[in-house]
């Protein structure tokens, strides 16, 4: 049995980390009788000066309905570099925050976290250091869990801005676009616009055509629906383009919406306006489900290292949480499959995907 263990919380923030903390925290303590260190701002809490801080039942109480990380996080660590618009992390100096865990008598650690961070957790793995890792991501792309925590609270705020976009499109007879996260994969922007209503659905899985989504405007028109409501993922490519970057040095995708906007208000001459959602999907309370499955997570991973599990990350398959190889996580995103019924439905009710082929499904 351990007698402390770390806990730590990296990459982008989302919904329902402070619910994995504290269930940790409480399993850990409450179950085992461990004592645990909380590690600020990602690795960064682990090197150099360490920034680490005692984590007891009070002071993870009253956070479970909290939005973001008590921890603090980092999507780019100090030892992270972007290379061609790719994040590359180099040598994290492992040997130094091996030697500042010891130092604090930290035996094992629960690595929160999206792909690139559990990538550096399977790295302390690799070195023999005891670590279970908790999968983390609005945009649900990480194959290895059925979903991750964050991405259904994701889902409610944006349906309920795209409700709040119809109304006033459909008095105005505008087009909306609505650009949502997603940077590898349209989880939100599928889910979203099929429960927000949305006309047309941009994903990164679908190149897109604007003749394609013009026609989509006109067959509303026809129709005798004046406004048409577009979700765009931002990740989100034309037929022949690539993603669209505010700040391709810090690899910052974002400016699709507002290039679908420009393209259908020159080409129609109908008024278009693009709301990017941004932040907002992930700052703020999480939902019961996020709370729940954050809470179900944070005391698996602390079960998981205490039964003696290495190298491992819990995970919801099949509605049961339980442990799966690190590696399993770090390998594979998780698109929308093109086959998968989501897609059929909303091609069943009428939404357009914008595809080149669209006319043929
Ligand atoms: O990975 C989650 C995510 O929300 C992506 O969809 C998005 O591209 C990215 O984080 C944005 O991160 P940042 O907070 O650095 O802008």
């Amino acid at each position: 049995m351990f007698k402390r263990i770390g806990i730590l919380t990296g990459g982008g923030d989302a919904p329902g980390l402070n619910a994995v903390i504290r269930a940790a925290v409480r399993t850990a303590i409450g179950e085992y009788g461990m004592k645990c260190t909380g590690i600020e701002d990602s690795f960064e809490g682990i090197l150099g000066e360490t920034q680490l801080r005692k984590l007891s039942l009070k002071t993870v109480s009253g956070i479970l309905p909290r939005g973001g990380t008590i921890l603090g996080t980092r999507n780019k660590g100090s030892f992270c570099k972007i290379i061609d618009g790719e994040m590359i992390i180099p040598e994290m100096p492992i040997d130094e925050a091996l030697r500042n865990l010891n130092r604090f008598k930290i035996e094992a650690l629960v690595v929160i976290g999206g792909e690139g961070t559990l990538a550096i957790a399977e790295r302390f793995h690799k070195r023999g250091f005891p670590v279970v890792g908790v999968p983390k991501t609005i945009d649900n792309d990480l194959s290895a869990t059925q979903v991750t925590f964050g991405y259904r609270t994701a889902i409610d705020i944006a349906t309920e801005a795209l409700d709040r976009l119809h109304t006033t499109a459909a008095s105005h007879d505008r087009v909306m676009i609505m650009e949502v996260m997603g940077r590898n994969s349209g989880w939100i922007a599928l889910e979203a616009g099929l429960a927000g209503s949305a006309d047309v659905i941009l994903i990164p899985e679908i190149g897109f055509s604007i003749d394609q989504v013009l026609k989509k405007v006109y067959a509303r028109e026809k129709a005798g629906s004046l406004f048409t409501n577009v979700v765009v993922a931002e990740g989100a490519k034309e037929v022949g383009g690539s993603e669209i970057y505010l700040d391709k040095n810090e690899l910052r995708l974002g400016g699709v919406g507002e290039y679908v906007r420009k393209q259908i208000e020159e080409r129609t001459g109908k008024e278009s306006r693009c709301v990017v959602l941004g932040h907002l999907q992930r700052g703020g309370s999480p939902n019961a489900f996020d709370r729940m499955l954050g809470t179900s997570f944070g005391a698996c991973a602390v079960r998981a290292l205490v039964s003696g599990e290495r190298g491992k990350m819990v995970a919801l398959q099949s509605g049961q949480v339980h442990t799966v190889p690190l590696v399993d996580a770090i390998e594979n995103i998780k698109s929308v499959p093109l086959d998968s019924q989501l897609i059929r439905t909303a091609r069943d009710i009428g939404i357009s995907f914008a595809a080149v082929d669209e006319d043929e499904h």
